[in-house]
């Protein structure tokens, strides 16, 4: 069958699978697969010594150049040449599912898919399959071993997956932390990229950084303006994978995160499929952030109905402790978890269409939870403060209708929490709770492990199937990150994963600065929804942190509702600084879960305004953020339905606003829109506009 052939008969039997045996000389031929547009293409490749090789184009023009594959193993022979083609398969799929929750209902997956069957010429003849998925969004491949005689478990001391760029990129970057993503971003060229100098960090509980090596997702921008960024997708049983930037000859290699305990980074028995290896990439930098390439390359739900969650905004006993105004601990005089200061919150989230509350430092064991070398056995997740009364705070949320969110903060003494998971989830369930939010802050225990290593991957697996037995939800702190793991199991509704809001509190670096979020929305965002924990109206701290404040505008952190996508919502000030603030209407109003999202425009670094179309009610909600620079964005309102009016709240920054000299500056307009409507944003420095547009009602 020659390959014109192949392609025919592709059109006509959409979503066939043909396995091609080919004969003659098939590993100096290029194989090669396009997406569905034909806009991108994938070549594969063996090289003169049997190395595989991919290079991909778009639109005609190499966007990587030829990027090597292989493995090195810690008690055998590299699987990295003499290998041959002993087949290939191509086929192609287009379906569409529905996310239970999510940024819109509806998920398009459509590719064409090319697996390459290799086999070794020498040695043991080990065997190993490369498949590709190619999308009109991006790519993604990943590595099989199938079953075999000679092969049957594998210590993988590092991966040799290779993304060799054609340019020295823009890039938007963080260290390749082992420990954690806490990290600021960087703007620089490729060839700058130095994660070794950024090793010193004065606010991290823990970090680890061996390599010149990013984390992933990292995004780029070539001269041309094609926009990429390079992630995983599916991280099941593996390492967490950084990219090793090789600066001189503008390579990114992978650099798997390991553990001091063991000499390999992965153990696997044969059979087993590694993560995806993944690249966006649009001609806008949008495209990147409407981009469900990483939930796609995900197994189906598994989990079924998960009725039991329903996305909601929260308020919680939290961030007067990274204030000082209250201690998680009970000594000390300053509880913050008591049963009336609990009570006093779910009636403020009762009055205030917020439905959820998250009390921390309500159970023992905070008096030794950070800082102590010896963390094993000292956080017990049953039982609580004497001043806090669990049963009472449950019956009081239930009565008044709202739902409260669990905390397990672990202080990464892990075998202690793996320990007590179904004696706290049980005690969740009694009390009708569906959600938690974890912790892992300090170094993990045992020692030698790292978060983002095999060892713990599987950890948070763990918690994740355990929890959904019990009918829970989970919002991850100090996680791993996400990898469109939601898709399969849509318990894992949210995480950290990056410096959030916290950091505006107490770090001593001077917080997040005012482009952190406008690269977020371009980076982390990629990778799945965020627990960034918006809505600090006292920007200035004033005066619990003198030293501190949240560097944006108050209208930004009401953008950031529709922004940072989460199906879980902090409102995460403390509620006295909502009093008698007519901004507050918006955080009332805007939804948390969606019919679509729509990237209206957006420039990495810099700004990014995104429409959200509530799924209960069809209204929308815009959310525009910018960096330290003012700028004036315009918009046209064609995402409205047609021939239907709506009133649009807009609370925009104050002429005179600016997010350090005047960051409470602030307007309200209403007015009528329809969906021919243009709007001219004015954002301040640091500034944003976040615009509520409801149905009007005959
Ligand atoms: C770090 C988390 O990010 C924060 O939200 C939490 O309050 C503390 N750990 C305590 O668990
Ligand atoms: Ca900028």
């Amino acid at each position: 069958m020659n390959r014109l052939k192949i392609k025919s008969l592709l059109t006509v039997s959409y979503s066939l699978s043909i396995l091609i045996f080919l004969s003659c000389n098939p590993e100096k031929m290029k194989h090669e697969v396009t997406s569905p547009s034909g806009d991108l293409k994938i070549s594969f490749l063996l090289n003169e010594i049997g190395t595989p090789g991919y290079s991909v184009a778009f639109k005609n023009n190499m966007i990587l150049d030829t990027s090597l594959m292989g493995f090195e193993f810690v008690d055998q022979e590299p699987m990295n040449k003499n290998f041959r083609i002993t087949g290939t398969e191509h086929d192609s799929s287009d379906d569409t599912w529905e996310m239970p929750w999510g940024e819109q209902r509806y998920v398009r997956n459509h590719f064409n898919r090319l697996k390459i069957y290799l086999e070794e010429t020498t040695g043991m003849k080990r065997r190993m399959n490369i498949e590709f998925r190619v999308y009109d969004d991006g790519m993604g491949f990943r590595y099989e071993f199938p079953e075999q005689e000679l092969l049957k478990a594998v210590n993988i001391k590092e991966e040799n997956t290779q993304f060799k760029l054609t340019g020295d990129h823009l890039c938007w970057w963080q260290p390749g932390d082992w420990d954690i993503y806490e990290h600021l971003y960087n703007t620089t060229k490729f060839s700058e990229i130095d994660a070794i100098s950024k090793r010193n960090h004065t606010s991290l509980a823990q970090t680890y950084i061996p390599e010149n090596a990013v984390n992933t997702p990292i995004t780029m921008k070539t001269s041309e303006g094609v926009y990429l960024s390079f992630h995983e997708a599916n991280l099941t049983d593996y390492a967490g994978m950084t990219l090793k930037a090789d600066t001189e000859n503008l390579i990114m290699q992978s650099c798997l995160v390991g553990s001091e305990r063991t000499e390999y980074k992965v153990l696997r028995t044969v059979p087993f499929e590694t993560p995806w290896r993944t690249v966006q990439i649009s001609e806008w930098a949008g495209g990147l952030i409407e981009s469900r390439l990483i939930v796609n390359l995900n197994e189906p739900n598994k989990l079924g109905d998960i009725n039991w969650f329903k996305p909601m905004k929260y308020v919680g006993i939290w961030w007067e402790m990274h204030l000082g105004k209250s201690t998680w601990a009970y000594e000390g005089g300053k509880h913050g978890a008591t049963t009336e200061h609990a009570k006093e919150l779910i009636d403020f989230a009762a009055a205030n269409n917020i439905e959820g509350l998250l009390v921390e430092g309500w159970n023992t064991g905070w008096e030794r939870w950070v800082g102590f070398e010896d963390r094993e056995g000292v956080f017990d997740f049953v039982t609580p403060y004497p001043d806090y009364d669990l049963e009472k705070v449950v019956v009081y949320a239930k009565e008044k209708g709202v739902k409260m969110i669990m905390h397990h903060e672990t202080s990464a003494a892990v075998r202690t929490y793996e320990k007590q998971l179904d004696t706290a989830y049980s005690l969740m369930k009694s009390l009708g709770i569906h959600a938690v939010k974890t912790g892992y802050v300090g170094k993990i225990i045992p020692k030698g492990e790292y978060h983002h290593g095999q060892w713990m991957i599987n950890h948070y697996r763990k918690v994740l199937e355990t929890a959904a037995k019990y009918e829970i939800a989970v919002d991850a702190h100090e996680p791993i990150k996400p990898t469109g793991i939601r898709r399969t199991y849509p318990n894992a509704i949210s995480r950290e994963g990056l410096r959030g809001q916290e950091f505006n509190a107490w770090s001593v670096d001077g917080g997040n600065p005012p482009e952190h979020l406008s690269i977020v929305a371009f980076t982390r965002m990629l990778a799945g929804p965020i627990d960034y924990t918006p809505g600090i109206f006292n920007i200035k701290l004033n005066p619990w942190k003198t030293d501190n404040q949240v560097n944006t505008t108050l209208a930004q952190q009401l953008a950031l509702y529709v922004v940072i996508y989460s199906p879980i919502q902090m409102v995460a000030d403390l509620i006295e600084n909502y009093k008698n603030q007519p901004a507050f209407q918006f955080i009332r109003d805007v939804g948390v879960d969606w019919e679509q999202s729509i990237v209206l425009n957006g420039e990495p670094g810099d700004f990014v305004t995104i429409a959200r179309q509530e799924r209960e009610t069809g209204n929308w909600f815009v959310g525009s953020i910018t960096d330290e620079n003012e700028r004036t964005l315009n918009i046209t309102l064609e995402f409205l339905e047609p021939g239907t009016g709506y009133e649009a709240t807009i609370c925009k920054d104050g002429k005179d606003a600016h997010w350090d000299k005047n960051p409470t500056s602030l307007e309200i307009e209403k007015m009528e829109v329809g969906n021919s409507s243009s709007l001219e944003l004015k954002l301040a420095a640091g500034g944003g506009t976040a615009i509520s547009i409801m149905k009007i009602k005959n």
